[in-house]
């Protein structure tokens, strides 16, 4: 049966860690990876917009000898004249492994119960796991371990990257503090955090959620945001999220309140003005285009990982 990568609960604790170490390793001699997939394409699934996983999920096979496949929704009868299922099994016949990002996570779950070939999810709704497993690469490289460190998480956060950060972050021993809005529009899904809280126990990590943006970044080593319009939000209530999300802004007086050498990261794309201050995101302690470059080498190392090259 083929592996996916639907959450970042579909890899152990010590996959994850490895899955980083590989990332680092590609990163450093891509040269040597370079016929790992020879002849293996990749069906690229897109139901939203995107730079970052587009451009890198089709650089990446490329460079790793195959070829990508990109498929706009809008031209597939998914979900419109057939199944997803119907689809899954189809694709399964020509392809070698599948990225999707879709609305629903039960569509890409739908997909993958379906598919005979590796699923990985380039973003639902619900989760983004190929993000944070490059957050985690470029907080790593930029502070030289994980175990132990606090990542703040600013703004809205019933979002697929604060959702996948929760995980992640837990998984690798980590403390997230979530400072967003009460209520269950901008707080991270319950069964969310009592999954991270349940990790975090055997891994030493912590979850915290609070309403208070200053006790959220107190002494953080990361000061973490995203969008507050998400793909899937309605432009209509951006100025009712706005009003609501201001007070999460992570702006100099925030980022303040953070460890002196704390860095800043936000998954892009970004809004001046918005979830950050200009000064804070072109600012020294920003490493936003870090991040987005390990998005090549860390779905490099998962690409491996699912279809078996490294055990
Ligand atoms: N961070 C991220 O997934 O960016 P894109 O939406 O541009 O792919
Ligand atoms: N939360 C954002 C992430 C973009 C990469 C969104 O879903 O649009």
């Amino acid at each position: 049966m083929a592996r996916h990568f639907l959450t970042l609960n579909d890899v152990t604790n010590e996959e994850l860690k490895n899955i980083l170490n590989w990332a680092d390793e590609i990163k450093k001699n891509p040269g040597k990876y370079s016929g790992e997939l020879k002849d293996k394409t990749l069906l690229m699934i897109f139901a939203k917009p995107s730079l970052r996983t587009r451009v890198s999920f089709e650089v990446g096979i490329t460079q790793l000898g195959g070829h990508g496949i990109y498929y706009d929704i809008s031209t597939s009868p998914m979900g419109k004249k057939e199944t997803i299922g119907d689809t899954a099994k189809t694709s399964s016949r020509y392809v070698d492994i599948v990225m999707a990002r879709l609305f629903e996570h039960s569509d890409i779950e739908e997909y993958a119960e379906n598919s005979d070939v590796p699923v990985i999810n380039a973003l639902t709704n619900f989760s983004h796991p190929c993000q944070i497993v490059a957050d985690l690469q470029t907080i790593k490289e930029k502070k030289g371990e994980l175990m132990g460190l606090k990542l703040a998480y600013l703004g809205d956060s019933n979002n697929n990257v604060t959702h996948s950060l929760i995980c992640g972050c837990t998984k690798v021993g980590m403390n997230i503090s979530v400072g967003c809005p009460k209520g269950e529009v901008f707080m991270p899904q319950k069964k969310v955090v009592d999954e991270g809280k349940k990790i975090a126990e055997e891994t030493g990590g912590s979850v915290t959620i609070t309403h208070n943006a200053e006790e959220a970044v107190k002494d953080a080593d990361v000061v973490y945001t995203d969008s507050w319009m998400s793909y899937h939000i309605k432009a209509e209530e951006k100025e009712e999220r706005m009003k609501t999300l201001m007070p999460y802004q992570v702006n100099r007086e925030l980022m303040d309140r953070a460890k002196p050498d704390a860095i800043f990261m936000n998954c892009l794309p970004a809004m001046r003005g918005m979830e950050q201050t200009a000064e804070v995101i072109d600012g020294p302690q920003s490493v936003v285009f870090d991040e987005a470059e390990n998005r090549l080498h860390a779905q490099k190392a998962v690409m491996l990982f699912l279809l078996g090259k490294f055990k």
